[in-house]
């Protein structure tokens, strides 16, 4: 199959021209039409497909190599085009609707039939987001049906937030690429279960459970979020128990007071590089200066910790192309956007976790 790559500029991402764009409407066509269309969203890149379209769905799965009792978000536009697919709208949805939609968090309600369990990978609830990113709101909008998205990575690699990681990883599957350039947050949207009794946050991102709890009150954690899945725990959001957001080279995470992470990593470094490896280190704007050899990738400033997801999947990914052997990380601290950043570390590294 030959991908078309479509290049929308900042300066053409008014509502208004998008919804004249002549490749936007392309992209909708395709979309109605049952094929697959990859787009910016302010999180991270997604491979979009007719959410009602059972075959449509399924594509996303062939392409991506994903394992399909892993679900799909249903993305919409705007609030009106949520009763038609469920069930339900509990006080607590509508609520984190009316503080945090469009935006980055994607919820859980029980679904309608017309949602094909190919979609919601056999479950009764479906998964719902609303994104504020102009290009994807107006596609979903114009293509007039709910748009099943999953990051538009191979399955078990990061998740893309530029164009080109797209390109890498979905070439010659897909019919359409849309390049919005660079995506915004650059972590996975929040997701919440509005269904059950008390809201849990199944998956951290931008909107963080401070956040959560103080629109709703009580929010429960699902316990995978904290740490590896032993057998007997199941995740609620069945894609967190796959290894994710995974880097080709081994890697660990480093926890600890600064001093010592930066000399622990110095120390293994120096080993590894004795035996002819090729060593990879995740540093921050602040320590970049303190590591005496390997391959530096900045991730970003402790001081500015959106800057750190920002460049996060991008940072692995350039690890996986400069073919690194291993990859030290330092770590960050779990509060506010912190959680969802060692979220995506612990998963990268498979829970491979040194404290010093
Ligand atoms: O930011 C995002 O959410 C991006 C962009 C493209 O919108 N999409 C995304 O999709 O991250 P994906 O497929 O990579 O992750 C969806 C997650 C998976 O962990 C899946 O198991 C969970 O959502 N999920 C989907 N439907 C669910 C449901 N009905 N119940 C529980 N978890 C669900
Ligand atoms: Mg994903």
């Amino acid at each position: 199959m030959n991908t078309k790559v479509v290049r929308i500029k900042e300066e053409e991402k008014t509502r208004e021209a998008l919804e004249k764009n002549p490749g936007l409407l392309e992209a909708a066509e395709i979309l109605r039409n049952g094929g697959l269309v990859a787009f910016p969203t302010e999180t991270v890149y997604g491979l979009g497909a007719n959410a009602l379209n059972e075959e449509a769905a399924k594509k996303i799965y062939a392409a991506k190599g994903r394992p399909s009792d892993n679900p799909l978000i249903a993305h919409i536009s705007c609030m009106e085009e949520l009763p038609a697919i469920v069930k339900e709208i509990p006080e607590a949805g509508r609520k984190l609707a009316e503080k945090y939609w469009p935006g980055p968090l994607t919820m859980i309600f029980p679904k309608k039939d017309i949602v094909p369990y190919g979609t919601t990978g056999g479950l009764d609830t479906v998964a719902v987001r609303m994104p504020v990113d102009p290009v994807a709101n107006c596609l979903i909008h114009l293509a007039g049906v709910p748009i099943a998205a999953p990051s538009a990575n191979t399955s078990g690699r990061p998740s893309p937030t530029k164009a080109e990681h797209v390109i890498e990883d979905m070439n010659g599957k897909i019919e359409m690429i849309i390049d919005g350039g660079a995506v915004g947050i650059g972590v996975e949207s929040t997701i919440v279960d509005v269904s059950s009794e008390i809201p849990t946050l199944l998956r951290p991102g931008a909107i963080t459970i401070e956040m959560l709890r103080e629109t709703l009150g009580q929010v429960d954690i699902d316990p995978v979020i904290l740490g590896p899945v032993s057998g007997d725990i199941k995740p609620k959001a069945p894609g967190m128990k796959y290894r994710h957001y995974a880097p080709k080279a081994d890697m660990t995470l480093v926890e600890g007071d600064m001093d010592k992470v930066v000399a622990y990593i110095n120390d293994q470094t120096k080993k590894a590089e004795a035996e002819g490896k090729k060593v990879g280190i995740i540093c921050t704007e602040e320590s970049r200066d303190m590591y005496q050899g390997g391959n530096l990738e900045v991730i970003g400033s402790r001081e500015h910790e959106e800057t750190v997801a920002h460049n996060l999947f991008a940072v692995l990914r350039d690890f996986d192309a400069r073919k690194v052997d291993c990859i030290f990380s330092e770590s960050f601290s779990k509060d506010q956007l912190g959680q969802a950043i060692m979220n995506r570390l612990c998963k990268a590294a498979g829970y491979h976790i040194v404290n010093v």
